[in-house]
């Protein structure tokens, strides 16, 4: 008898860069589990079809990744409460015939920030950007009980409705949550800064002003893999400085989870990453 091997895969378009199979593989080594875990680039007027396909051919669980948090929200079956208050979805489970949806990016940036001792509880962040990535990891920062979550986007707008979304679980655990705009005047003095906009892969710019960057803030760059302009600011002015690697290790464990009831370790391959 030949035991039929688990498939999973990470779907984005583009998608060659991802390190999710490398992360995935190396989980499955540490509990011996056999599996294989693949990229595949779909194209972005094809998605659901292509998901179903997926399904068809036997693939028990899939990572989402951009451009398609959204699209995965809205062909899942099932959703979990957390990708409902996100309103996306970066990790699939096919469950006999249901698809079934997660959110993983905030439990990971959380548990990053734990892993590097910066603590959430009565503190006050800044939160720059208010599309897929920041409302990603907008339910697990305020479960976390800071005191302050300011919202700075671009386009006032969107981080108007962001705002909107999002306050009322803010007064539920009693979260001062606001919108700040891009002033260099009367600028607050914030515990931690993250960084959630795509400015540095999309023009290479820096999403705030550099008035904003002092020494004893934490500055978090959900971007990993290159040193962004946020970064390079947060270095200049002598302050501490993260970017996104350990919350990719951490979401990928978290899926792992999700789909093998298992905790692997996050410490070696991001180390080894
Ligand atoms: P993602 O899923 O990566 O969050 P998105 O939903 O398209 O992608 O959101 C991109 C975010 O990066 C938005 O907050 C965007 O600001 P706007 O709402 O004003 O578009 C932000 N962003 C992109 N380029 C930027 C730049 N050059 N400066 C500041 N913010 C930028």
């Amino acid at each position: 008898m030949t035991l039929k091997l688990k498939k999973y895969a990470v779907v984005g378009h583009p998608i060659q860069h991802s390190k999710s199979p490398v992360i995935h593989h190396h989980f499955a080594s540490e509990f011996r589990i056999d599996l294989i875990y693949e990229r595949i680039d779909i194209s972005p007027d094809n998605f659901s079809n292509e998901i179903l396909a997926l399904k068809k051919k036997g693939y028990l669980g899939l990572n989402i990744t951009l451009p398609f948090k959204v699209d995965a929200f809205n062909i899942c079956d099932k959703k979990s409460n957390k990708s409902q208050h996100t309103g996306s979805v970066n990790t699939i489970s096919f469950v006999h015939d249901n698809v079934i949806g997660d959110s993983t990016d905030g439990i990971g940036l959380v548990r990053d920030l734990q892993a590097k001792k910066i603590k959430l509880s009565n503190s006050r962040i800044l939160l720059i950007g208010a599309g897929g990535a920041a409302n990603g990891v907008m339910y697990d920062l305020i479960v976390n009980n800071p005191n302050t979550i300011h919202i700075l986007n671009r386009t006032l707008k969107k981080a108007q409705l962001m705002e909107e979304r999002w306050q009322d679980l803010a007064h539920q655990h009693d979260i001062n949550l606001d919108i700040v705009e891009r002033k260099v005047s009367n600028i607050e003095i914030y515990d931690l800064v993250i960084n959630a906009t795509s400015s540095a892969l999309l023009d290479g710019s820096l999403p705030i002003p550099e008035e904003y960057f002092n020494a004893n803030t934490i500055y978090y760059d959900m971007t990993y893999g290159i040193e962004t302009p946020f970064l390079k600011a947060a270095k200049e002015t002598g302050a501490k400085s993260y970017d996104g690697l350990g919350m990719l290790v951490e979401q990928a464990a978290e899926s792992f989870f999700i789909w093998h009831q298992l905790k692997p370790n996050t410490e070696i391959i991001l180390r080894q990453l």
